[in-house]
């Protein structure tokens, strides 16, 4: 506790103070007087006491009568009497994002500063990003005098899972971690990241964690926000917690190694942000897309970098990072204000609207990004047909789509009993109307709430027309995993020097460090409520008047002697409660027993 001590004594019956100075001599003084004051013993009380709970005989009816005896309308405002609570407070989300290129540089201490205080770090890295740039990594580490551990974390989609959440947070507990002063470092993919970044969130119920994103998907969006998670079952992301972390580092030199194809998914949420927001983003997206790709962003000097002349590649290098700079920067703006989607007005849905069914019609599912493409292309086109976007606009959005390798077609686009469905889906989970972001202009969006079947089958008829709609072999024939190029050579890391001749750069001053900076509410209240399953009282009912349907976890021993009365109030209410015994003595207080309670959750499709 930061070095002192703070024990709350009471100075009279109903009050205290804190005691900071309490020394061994006070103790040894103390201790020897309490010995002679008290019989002191080991209390056998406390061994024998029993170790389960057991349950006093049932309520009688004379005493339920009690408690309505107190009041006598039959309806009663219990909370006037016995009182409600009401607990209203803020967590503070604050963190930074920062663009930092040589994060790893020994000569830069940003990252190290971190962990001046312990000189220890435990890092979950990626084993081929550790293969490719652990060495480095690890000097950084060695250079700052930091004890690092490094914990191997393999994270492909299928792994990220509890299991794998269980093996991280084993690993914290081995390494005995500081929650203050030793913030939990992720150096991988948005999987690694969001797997890190939950348990870092429920450990010890918080603990600090820094993002190091190493994929292109992850610099530009999972890296950047506050969501955690990690799938259950088939439920993409299912368990998760909004959590803030403690900063974000970006240095793009890890997109050297990342795979064209990766490239391609991850500028396709760039692609999102043009068309919503930013229309000199997609300039740049024109001009330089292609040779980004090739060049990986201005790192890779194998391929077409090797042949293209030096200054060429380092405007090329310029244009990437102003690429991610604007990419960030507009993304940030959309979430920073919305961190918790309480907002369902959100342009960062572009693309998300019919994106995600179609991934998922694939076996195995489509790249992300390129099922948010076909989306995105497909309402360009609705745009259109509205008079909104000219014919020429859509047309370069398409054209740059090709230029650049992201997908636009697929027959599901053209068939509108499949698309409306979709949006009768997102209508019932988002409170009765669907908001489909449609750009009206590159780099500007209306929110459209007024979709028809009709208005689909006319525009599917069209666009069938307009576009010669095929499943895009180009998917499918991307390599399922992603391998590695060639290691950075020394010329590559010089170039990052040169760019700077004092040694000793202050590269955010040029690339940009945003400060999120916002606030959670927490509130909810205590009440004192007699009688709460009494049929008569309606203060849980009202919780579920919307659906009639209720999810109840319910201890068993509860179950057996207050069931009847549970059961009965919900009934009474019309509400379908479905009750799901859970047995929960402290020794079943674990990750299994919360997967079982997921599992539930999912039955019931909350
Ligand atoms: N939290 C959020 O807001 C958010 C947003 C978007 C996506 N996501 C999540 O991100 C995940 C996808 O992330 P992803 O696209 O980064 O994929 P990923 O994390 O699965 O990584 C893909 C592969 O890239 C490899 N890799 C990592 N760095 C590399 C490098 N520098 N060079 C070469 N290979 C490298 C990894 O070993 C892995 O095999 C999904 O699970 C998605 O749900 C989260």
């Amino acid at each position: 506790q930061a070095g002192m001590h703070r024990v709350p004594i009471p100075h009279r019956i109903g009050g205290y103070r804190f005691r900071t100075d309490i020394t061994f001599d006070e103790l040894v003084d103390v201790c020897g007087e309490y010995a002679r004051v008290m019989t002191v013993r080991v209390e056998k009380l406390i061994c024998d006491a029993p170790a389960t709970l057991r349950l006093l005989p049932p309520v009688t009816d004379s005493d339920r009568k009690e408690w309505r005896l107190k009041n006598d309308d039959g309806r009663v405002e219990w909370e006037a009497c016995y009182g409600t609570w009401s607990v209203v407070a803020s967590q503070r989300m604050d963190y930074e994002v920062t663009m930092r290129p040589g994060l790893f540089d020994p000569a830069d201490d940003a990252l190290a500063q971190f962990y001046a205080k312990t000189k220890r770090c435990l890092a979950y890295v990626d084993p081929l990003v550790w293969q490719e740039y652990g060495h480095h990594i690890k000097a950084y580490f060695e250079a700052h005098n930091i004890a690092a551990r490094f914990v191997p974390c393999a994270a492909p989609e299928e792994n990220k899972n509890l299991e794998l959440l269980a093996a991280g947070a084993q690993a914290i507990v081995d390494f005995g971690l500081d929650r203050r002063h030793e913030p939990v470092l992720a150096i991988g993919g948005g999987v690694l990241m969001d797997v890190v970044s939950l348990l870092s969130s429920l450990y010890k119920r918080r603990v600090p964690f820094i993002r190091i994103p190493t994929t292109f998907l992850g610099i530009v969006d999972a890296s950047i926000g506050v969501k955690t998670g990690v799938n259950f079952g088939k439920n993409k992301n299912m368990l998760g917690t909004y959590t803030p972390p403690k900063a974000v580092y970006i240095d793009t030199a890890f997109l050297r190694t990342v795979p064209a194809l990766h490239i391609r998914n991850g500028l396709c949420e760039i692609m999102k942000m043009a068309l919503m927001r930013d229309n000199e983003l997609f300039a740049l997206l024109e001009d330089f897309g292609e040779r980004l790709i090739e060049t990986r962003f201005g790192h890779y000097t194998g391929g077409v970098g090797a042949t293209m002349p030096a200054a060429e590649l380092s405007q090329v290098w310029e244009a990437g990072q102003e690429v991610i700079r604007r990419a960030i920067h507009t993304m940030l703006e959309e979430l920073s204000y919305n961190l918790t989607e309480q907002n369902l007005y959100r342009c960062v849905d572009f693309g998300h609207i019919w994106g995600p069914t179609v991934e998922l019609s694939s076996s195995p599912p489509l790249p992300h990004g390129f099922a948010v493409n076909m989306d995105m292309a497909y309402c360009a086109y609705l745009s259109y047909t509205k008079g909104t976007m000219s014919w020429e606009e859509a047309q370069r959005v398409w054209d740059c789509m090709d230029r650049l390798g992201l997908p636009r077609k697929h027959p599901y686009f053209i068939d509108p009993a499949r698309m409306h469905p979709t949006l009768m889906k997102m209508q019932k989970t988002q409170a009765g109307m669907h908001r489909v972001p449609i750009p009206h202009r590159i780099g500007g969006y209306r929110f459209r709430t007024d979709i028809t079947f009709d208005e689909l089958v006319d525009v599917c008829g069209e666009y069938a027309r307009v576009m010669t709609v095929r499943v895009e072999k180009l998917i499918c024939d991307a390599p399922a995993t992603l391998r590695l190029l060639p290691p950075v050579t020394d010329s590559d890391r010089k170039e990052w020097r040169l760019k700077n001749d004092d040694g000793r750069v202050e590269w955010e001053a040029c690339y940009g460090t945003w400060s999120v900076v916002a606030s959670q509410r927490m509130d909810y209240e205590v009440t004192m409520r007699p009688g709460l399953f009494d049929p008569a009282d309606d203060a849980l009912a009202q919780f579920y008047a919307k659906t009639k349907r209720c999810l109840a976890y319910v201890d068993p021993l509860v179950w057996q002697e207050y069931g009847h009365h549970i059961k009965a109030y919900f009934e009474a209410h019309n509400i379908a409660a479905r009750f799901v015994p859970c047995a929960a003595p402290e020794e079943n207080k674990n990750l299994e027993l919360l997967a079982a309670g997921a599992q539930a959750i999912v039955d019931f499709g909350l």
